[in-house]
């Protein structure tokens, strides 16, 4: 039996895309193993967002020169982002790598195994782990943006939306083998469309799959959240309160250098209106874009104050070769460390204040352990009574303690 080590780098399109890759190789008779002494294969799968987690998968990479010296026959396989943006360059640098599958790859990858000649079908193919309470379904791959800071659209290609019925089908398979939530996975997820069926309608379509409790998506941009998205889901509770829409900067100058496509105000409207709702939001923000200046992030830190988010995940500018921000006069580094000190303080209570709003109000909680689950809008919530994992229980919050909250149930 081949076993397979999986290391997964950044998004959880990654972690969904080596779900995929190993049911490739588990077709192959391979089975997981959690012990890299004991595997025959390596898969990393990598991300390349930021200089630093290419770095990391990398260097992992490097570290398995021994691994493989040991025993010759084994497999390294490098996948997703950083494979992709690093190509040949990588083969040569590393020659004990074995196959190389870049992001935009992904659909190929079952001929990229036959092809190594490394694989071959079996009659008994491996197991591939059931999924959880959570069932993660890629609806599309891609971003027809061009951020002026990212290297995404350059590393997974335009958007390719799956079949409506594909998704519906993978998520019924996932219902069916225990998950009760089903996350929608995309870079633009909410961009989604296939023919007449816009991600308003596929929201609702997942929802009605026969054992779906919930219906989680990540990660939205903010100029496809209209009032026809808002009015098309805004009666569907089994649509999760919560959102987690990337802002990157509160300064409308630096969006629009950014080439974000929408304004500071724009962006608090869609929030105020996904907020009536009753949406939770989280964000991501990057401090020291080149020509952010001081003004400029003291907006952000404003934004900040005004929209109230649930976590603020903050990341200092990272310049991607061949992005056009790269090409721009950098900001120094110490410039961007202040920053990031400066907004990682305002950041750090927002969570506890948000866990606060809940007290008083009625949830319903999926228990992920018997005296512990998540609320629509993404809370951790603590029972008093033990329920059946996988259990929905509505019950009203009785206090919270940091970032946790305390349930009457
Ligand atoms: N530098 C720093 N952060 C970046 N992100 C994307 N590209 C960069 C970059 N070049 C951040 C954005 C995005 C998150 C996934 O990573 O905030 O939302
Ligand atoms: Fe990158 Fe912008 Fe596309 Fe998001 S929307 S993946 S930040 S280019």
């Amino acid at each position: 039996m081949n076993k397979v080590f999986i290391q997964t780098y950044g998004c959880q399109m990654n972690v969904a895309d080596s779900d995929e890759m190993f049911a490739h190789l588990a077709a192959r008779g391979a089975e997981l193993t959690d012990k890299l002494e004991e595997a025959d294969t390596v898969l990393i799968n990598t991300c390349t967002v930021r200089d630093h987690a290419e770095h990391r998968a990398v260097s992992f990479l490097g570290r398995l020169a021994a691994w493989k010296k040991e025993k010759p026959g084994r497999v390294i396989i490098f996948a997703g982002c950083a494979a992709q943006r690093l190509g040949e360059a990588l083969q040569k640098k590393y020659p004990f790598l074995d196959i190389l599958s870049g992001a935009k790859g992904i659909e190929h990858f079952a001929q990229t195994l036959d092809k190594s000649g490394l694989f071959s079908h079996q009659d008994h193919p491996g197991q591939t782990p059931a999924p959880g309470l959570t069932g993660y379904v890629t609806i599309m791959r891609g971003c027809n943006f061009a951020c002026t800071y990212c290297i995404v659209p350059s590393v997974r290609g335009p958007i390719k939306c799956l079949p409506v019925d594909d998704i519906l089908q993978d998520a019924a398979r996932k219902a069916a083998a225990g998950a009760k939530e089903i996350m929608l996975l995309g870079q633009t997820v909410n961009a989604y469309r296939d023919g007449d069926v816009s991600f308003a309608d596929l929201l609702n379509r997942v929802s009605e799959v026969p054992g779906v409790e919930r219906v989680r998506f990540t990660s939205p941009h903010p100029i496809y959240f209209t009032p026809q998205f808002l009015a098309a889901v805004k009666d569907n509770p089994k649509i999760a309160r919560h959102i987690h829409l990337p802002v990157q900067s509160g300064s409308t100058k630096v969006l629009q250098e950014m080439k974000r496509g929408y304004t500071r105000e724009v962006f608090l409207d869609k929030i105020h209106a996904l907020r009536a709702c009753g949406f939770n939001i989280s964000t991501d923000i990057i401090v020291g874009f080149p020509t952010e200046t001081e003004e400029d992030f003291r907006q952000t830190l404003s934004l900040v104050d005004e929209a109230k988010f649930f976590i603020a995940y903050c990341y200092k500018y990272s310049p991607r070769q061949g992005t056009p921000a790269a090409e721009m006069k950098q900001l120094e580094q110490k410039v961007l460390e202040e920053r990031l000190d400066i907004l990682l303080n305002k950041v750090r209570g927002l969570s506890d204040a948000a866990y606060l709003t809940q007290v008083g109000t009625v949830q319903e909680v999926l228990m992920e352990t018997p005296h512990k689950g998540r609320s629509s809008g993404n809370f951790w919530v603590k029972t008093s009574k033990a329920h059946p994992v996988g259990s929905l229980v509505r019950t009203e919050i009785e206090r919270a303690d940091g970032t946790l909250l305390f349930a009457r149930d």
